[in-house]
C-alpha cells in the first residue's frame, strides 16, 4: 500500500548541503526563493533509488526500454501528446537545453526572442550563445499576464530565428491556452521561428478547469519546429538529480541540436534515468496529492499578499510560484527588505522586471504562514 505523502512535516533541510537553506545558514530567514520544494519526493521514486543502489554496481547506462515507455506513456496520459521515442534527446538539465536550442538556431549575430518577466537563464543564455536577445514584457490584461501580440510581432526581425517559451510560466505562473499557442504558432510559421518550449512546469497546473497544452501538440506543422524541453524535476521534485529531455520531432533540427552537444554535454546520470522512470510511471498519486496541498497554500499566499500595503498578485495558474508586484509599497529593493525582515525571496530584477518579488511556496503551510506573517511585519512596522 502506498503511504499518503505527508505535506506537512518539517524536514530539516539546514543540516545538510544544498542551495535553498544554505543561503541564510545561520540567519533567522526563511528561504522561499529557488523552485525546489521542501518535501521528500515520492515513495515510489525513492523505492526505485534504494534498490538500484542496492544492486551497487553503477556503471555507465544508456536510457533503457521501460524508461523511454514510462515517458511516452506519462506525456500522453497527463498531457495528450505521444511522441515518439527518437524524438527524444536526454539531457542533463533543462538549462542546458535552452542553450543549445540557440546555438543549434541561426548564426551567432541572430536574434533570440523571449517575453519577460521570464526565469534568468532564458536572458543569458542568447548571449552565452553569441546570439542577441530581443524581449517584450508580457502585460496584465484584466488581471491576467497576457501577450502583447503587436509589439511582440513588431518585435521580430529578419534576423529572429529562434522564440523561447516557457509554459507554464516561470514567474507569473501562466498555463497559455490554445488561442495563445496557436497564435506563437504562427507567427513562427510566418518568420520561420524554431520554438524552443520549456515545458518543465507542466505537471504542475492548479487551476482545474485548465490543462497544459504542449505547443507542439497543435499540429505537425509546429511540431516541425519545435524543441520542447520537460523534465521529472520540478513536479517530483528531484531537480539535483539533473535528468530532463529535449522532444524534438523534426530529424534536421534533432540533428542539429545534437551536433551542438557532441562531446560537451554528459550523458544523464544514472540515478536521474531511475528517478524518471519511476516518477512518470508511478508518480500520479503523489503528484495529485501535492497539487491539492498546493491550491491550498496559493490560497494562503493570495490571501495574505491582498492585505498587504502596496502588493499585488496574481494566482499563478502552474507552479508553486507567486510573482509579487511590490512597486507600490515604496520599497527600493523588496528582496532586500523582506530578506531583513527574515524572509528570503527572489528578487525580480534578474527576471527582467525590478520591483517584483517571486515567493516559493513549496513548503509546509506551517513555514508559509510564518514567512507570510513576517512580510507582513515587516511592512506595517517599516519607518
Ligand atoms: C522554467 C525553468 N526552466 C528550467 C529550470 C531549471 O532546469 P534544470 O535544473 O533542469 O536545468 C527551472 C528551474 O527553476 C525553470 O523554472
Amino acid at each position: 500500500m502506498t503511504r499518503c505523502p505527508d505535506f506537512d512535516r518539517i524536514i530539516d533541510r539546514g543540516s545538510l548541503p544544498g542551495e535553498k537553506w544554505a543561503r541564510y545558514a545561520g540567519r533567522d530567514i526563511l528561504p522561499l526563493w529557488v523552485a525546489d520544494m521542501d518535501f521528500a519526493a515520492p515513495e515510489v521514486v525513492l523505492e526505485a533509488l534504494r534498490a538500484r543502489l542496492a544492486h551497487g554496481v553503477l556503471g555507465y547506462t544508456d536510457p533503457w526500454p521501460s524508461l523511454v515507455e514510462a515517458v511516452i506513456d506519462g506525456i500522453a496520459r497527463d498531457h495528450g501528446w505521444r511522441v515518439q521515442a527518437d524524438w527524444l534527446v536526454w539531457l542533463p538539465g533543462v538549462v542546458s537545453g535552452l542553450n543549445l536550442a540557440c546555438r543549434a538556431t541561426g548564426e551567432p549575430g541572430d536574434e533570440v526572442f523571449t517575453a519577460t518577466p521570464v526565469y534568468p537563464p532564458f536572458l543569458s543564455a542568447p548571449e552565452n550563445s553569441t546570439r542577441r536577445l530581443v524581449s517584450r514584457p508580457l502585460v496584465l490584461d484584466g488581471g491576467r499576464w497576457s501577450w502583447e501580440r503587436d509589439a511582440v510581432e513588431a518585435a521580430i526581425g529578419p534576423r529572429t530565428r529562434l522564440f523561447l517559451l516557457c509554459n507554464p510560466h516561470n514567474p507569473v505562473g501562466r498555463v497559455f491556452d490554445r488561442d495563445e499557442l496557436s497564435w506563437i504558432a504562427d507567427l513562427a510559421e510566418r518568420h520561420d521561428l524554431v520554438i524552443c518550449s520549456d515545458e518543465i512546469h507542466c505537471g504542475l497546473v492548479l487551476d482545474e478547469q485548465r490543462a497544459h497544452l504542449p505547443i507542439a501538440a497543435l499540429d505537425a506543422a509546429v511540431a516541425r519546429r519545435t524543441i520542447t524541453l520537460m523534465a521529472p524535476s520540478k513536479t517530483w521534485n528531484i531537480p539535483s538529480l539533473y535528468c530532463a529531455l529535449a522532444i524534438i520531432p523534426d530529424a534536421g533540427l534533432r540533428r542539429r541540436f545534437r551536433a551542438q552537444m557532441r562531446g560537451i554535454v554528459p550523458h544523464v546520470n544514472l540515478l536521474g534515468l531511475v528517478a524518471c522512470e519511476a516518477a512518470y510511471r508511478d508518480g500520479g498519486p503523489w503528484r495529485a496529492a501535492l497539487l491539492e496541498k498546493m491550491r491550498a497554500n496559493r490560497a494562503r499566499v493570495a490571501e495574505a499578499v491582498a492585505a498587504m500595503p502596496g502588493l499585488h498578485s496574481v494566482a499563478p495558474e502552474a507552479t508553486y510560484l507567486s510573482w509579487i508586484d511590490c512597486r507600490a509599497a515604496g520599497l527600493e529593493k523588496p528582496a532586500a527588505f523582506f530578506e531583513a525582515g527574515g524572509v528570503g525571496l527572489s528578487d525580480g530584477a534578474p527576471f527582467g522586471a525590478p520591483g517584483f518579488v517571486r515567493l516559493n511556496f513549496g513548503c509546509p503551510p506551517s513555514i508559509l504562514d510564518s514567512a507570510l506573517a513576517r512580510m507582513a511585519s515587516a511592512l506595517h512596522t517599516r519607518r
